[in-house]
C-alpha cells in the first residue's frame, strides 16, 4: 500500500526531536518534508538541529528553514529546557548536508499541490502555517488532516499560568490558523500531562543499540534532569503524543469537539485557548481535542522510534 505523504512544522528541540524519529520510523507514512521555525530556540538552530537529526536517522527529507520571529510580537525561546542550542549543548558534530533555499511557507503551499491529502503535523509555534495560508488560503482544501500540538484546553499552561508554549509564543499565528481550518485536531499540553512516561523506561529504552538512541540520550541528558527536577518521576512527550494521534489515531481513546479560539489580547491570558466547553458561543466546532490514546501504543511507537526491538519492553 502507498505510504501518507506527512509534513512536519517543527522547532527541533529535544521533544520535537523524538517525535521527528517517530515519523522518520513510521513504515506507513513517507515524510515529505519538515518545514522548519523558530521556537523552542532561534531559527539557526532548529534548522541545523534538523538537518543533523535527519543524517542521524539516516533518513533523506528536505528542511525547509521558515520564519525567525513570531507574526506580531517577539517571544521568548524554551532554552532552559531544550539548552542553548535546541539540543543540549552537546556540541555535537556540524550537519554536512545544507536545507533548501525555498521558504517554509512556500514549500507547505507546493507540497500540498503535489500531495493534495496530505498529512500535516505542527510541532511548534504556528508561524509558518500562518504564513502560507495568508499566501494562499485555498491551503486547507488540500490538507487532509492537520494536527497539531499546542494549548492547554482548561486554561493550566506550562509556558504561562494559563497558555502552553506553542500557542503563547505566536498566538497571532495560531488564531490564523484555527480560524482558517474547517477542522483539526489538537493534542494539548493538558493530554501530555495525562500521558507521562516512567523516566525509568525512558532510560531503559536510550540503552537501545543503534545511533538513534545514543544520540537522543546525549541530546536530552539535560532536559530529563530539568524535567525530573521539576516534574517529577514521568518524562512528558508533548510532540511525542501528537504525532502518535497524526501517525496511529486508531490509537486514541476519546476525542471531544468544541469551538476554541485564542486569546490574543489579554493582561493575564495572552495566548490561552479558550475551549467552548458549553456551547454558548454558537460558533463553528472545528477543534477535535484528544482525551486519550492507548498508553501501550504510545509506549511501543516511541520506544520503537529509538530502535528498541519490538516485544522486547514490558507493558506498561
Ligand atoms: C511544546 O513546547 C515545546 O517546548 C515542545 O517542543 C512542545 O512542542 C510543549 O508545550
Ligand atoms: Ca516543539
Amino acid at each position: 500500500m502507498a505510504r501518507l505523504p506527512v509534513l512536519i512544522d517543527t522547532d527541533p528541540g529535544v521533544d520535537d526531536a523524538w517525535a521527528l524519529l517517530m515519523a522518520f520510523a513510521s513504515p506507513d507514512h513517507e515524510v515529505v518534508g519538515l518545514t522548519v521555525t523558530a521556537g523552542n530556540v532561534g531559527l539557526a538552530h532548529t534548522v541545523r538541529n534538523a538537518l543533523r537529526l535527519c543524517e542521524v536517522a539516516g533518513v533523506d527529507v528536505p528542511v525547509f528553514p521558515g520564519c525567525a520571529d513570531p507574526l506580531v510580537f517577539p517571544a521568548e525561546d524554551a532554552a532552559y529546557v531544550h539548552g542553548r542550542d535546541g539540543f543540549g549543548d552537546t556540541g555535537y558534530l556540524p550537519p554536512a548536508r545544507k536545507p533548501e533555499a525555498e521558504h517554509a511557507a512556500l514549500a507547505m503551499v507546493r507540497l500540498s499541490h503535489a500531495h493534495p491529502g496530505l498529512l500535516l503535523v505542527c510541532l511548534g509555534p504556528l508561524t509558518n502555517l500562518a504564513l502560507a495560508l495568508r499566501l494562499d488560503p485555498t491551503l486547507p482544501a488540500r490538507i487532509g488532516r492537520l494536527v497539531v500540538m499546542g494549548g492547554a484546553v482548561t486554561g493550566q499552561g506550562n509556558t504561562s499560568v494559563s497558555a502552553e508554549f506553542n500557542i503563547a509564543f505566536d498566538p497571532e499565528a495560531a488564531h490564523v490558523v484555527f480560524e482558517a481550518f474547517p477542522a483539526y485536531d489538537l493534542v494539548d499540553w493538558e493530554a501530555v500531562l495525562r500521558h507521562g512516561i516512567p523516566h525509568a523506561d525512558v532510560e531503559r529504552w536510550l540503552e537501545a543499540p543503534g545511533p538513534k538512541a545514543a544520540f537522543y540520550k546525549a541530546i536530552s541528558r539535560r532536559t530529563r534532569e530539568w524535567s525530573e527536577d521539576r516534574r517529577g518521576t514521568h518524562w512528558h512527550s508533548a510532540d511525542g503524543l501528537a504525532m502518535a494521534a497524526a501517525l496511529a489515531p486508531d490509537g486514541a481513546t476519546g476525542w471531544v469537539r468544541h469551538a476554541l479560539a485564542v486569546e490574543t489580547g489579554g493582561r493575564l491570558a495572552r495566548g490561552a485557548t479558550v475551549v467552548d466547553w458549553g456551547g454558548r458561543s454558537g460558533r463553528p466546532a472545528r477543534a477535535r481535542i484528544l482525551l486519550g490514546y492507548d498508553p501501550g501504543r504510545f509506549r511501543a511507537l516511541l520506544a520503537g522510534a529509538l530502535g528498541v526491538p519490538t516485544g522486547s519492553d514490558p507493558p506498561a
